[in-house]
């Protein structure tokens, strides 16, 4: 194997950092069209490559203030391609905007080789069960990197939250669920790493934003900075006061500015122990 030049190695471990820069963090945009459209079709608008194209022109042409708490965006393929209304490349707005953009590599879910129907989110479980189950995935990931030889200080890790599951009887606090997820950090993410970038997995835009303030709080060590890179939890009130009218875009822009300085703030939230 060939560890990467020098070069390339400054390059990635710069670009992991500046997404990672205090009050950043990732909008995700990389909804596939399966999953794009049933996001539309909540709002009543069809999934048609026009449409998606104007929903993303949207997000990206928010004003430039935005740059303040939204350091990257995941793009999906086809967003690669598309442009403006006035011929700008919608990837073009975003790197005006001094965000870097970034693609979606993975190709979708598959059913699991082997198993019988298996699913992988369910709502079966409490928290502890979700801590455990954590840290033996992101063990077994940084196993796997390091057989690799991947150079940690280039890359973010994208994690789930430890929660617990939505059918879940018993309840916990914002600090359960940051004491949780930053216990089963500490035990497996190499401090190499500079940042975990938490995907939002169905929490509400609100949940999503208080519990990152409390991952951000609680009374442990932090060596990497814990910020977001949300889907849902950026976009849905955006969705919502868009809903496919032109004469919405402001409001949408606005709801985005909202959430994504909501989040800054909570990434930031941490008072050192
Ligand atoms: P959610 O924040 O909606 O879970 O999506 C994030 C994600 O994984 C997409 O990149």
């Amino acid at each position: 194997f060939q560890y990467p030049t020098p070069e390339l190695q400054e390059e990635l471990r710069k670009i992991a950092q500046a997404i990672v820069a205090p009050g950043k963090g990732i909008l995700a945009a990389d909804e596939s069209t399966g999953t794009m459209g049933k996001r539309l079709q909540d709002i009543g608008v069809e999934n048609t490559e026009e449409n998606r194209r104007k929903y993303r022109q949207l997000l990206f042409s928010t004003d430039p203030a935005i740059s303040e708490n939204i350091s990257g965006v995941i793009l999906f393929h086809e967003t690669l391609y598309q442009k403006a209304d006035d011929g700008t490349p919608l990837v073009g707005l975003l790197e005006k905007r001094g965000i870097i953009p970034g693609i979606k590599v993975d190709k979708g879910v598959v059913p699991l080789f082997g198993s019988e129907d298996e699913c992988t989110t369910q709502g079966e479980h409490d928290l502890d069960r979700a801590q455990k189950v954590t840290e033996v995935v992101l063990a077994a990931v940084y196993k796997a990197l390091s057989d690799h030889h991947v150079y940690l200080e280039g890359t973010l890790l994208k994690p789930n939250m430890v929660t617990a599951g939505q059918a879940c009887k018993k309840t916990y606090t914002p600090m359960d669920i940051g004491r949780a997820t930053v216990t089963a950090l500490l035990r497996t993410v190499p401090a190499a790493v500079p940042g975990v970038t938490f995907l939002s997995g169905g929490q509400s835009e609100e949940e999503a934003s208080v519990n990152l303030n409390a991952i951000n709080t609680v009374d442990l060590k932090r060596p990497w900075a814990l910020t977001f890179s949300y889907g849902r939890a950026l976009q849905a009130s955006v969705l919502r006061a868009w809903a496919g009218k032109t004469e919405n875009v402001l409001p949408g822009q606005q709801e985005l500015l909202k959430r994504a300085k909501a989040n800054g703030q909570a990434s930031q939230a941490s008072t050192s122990p």
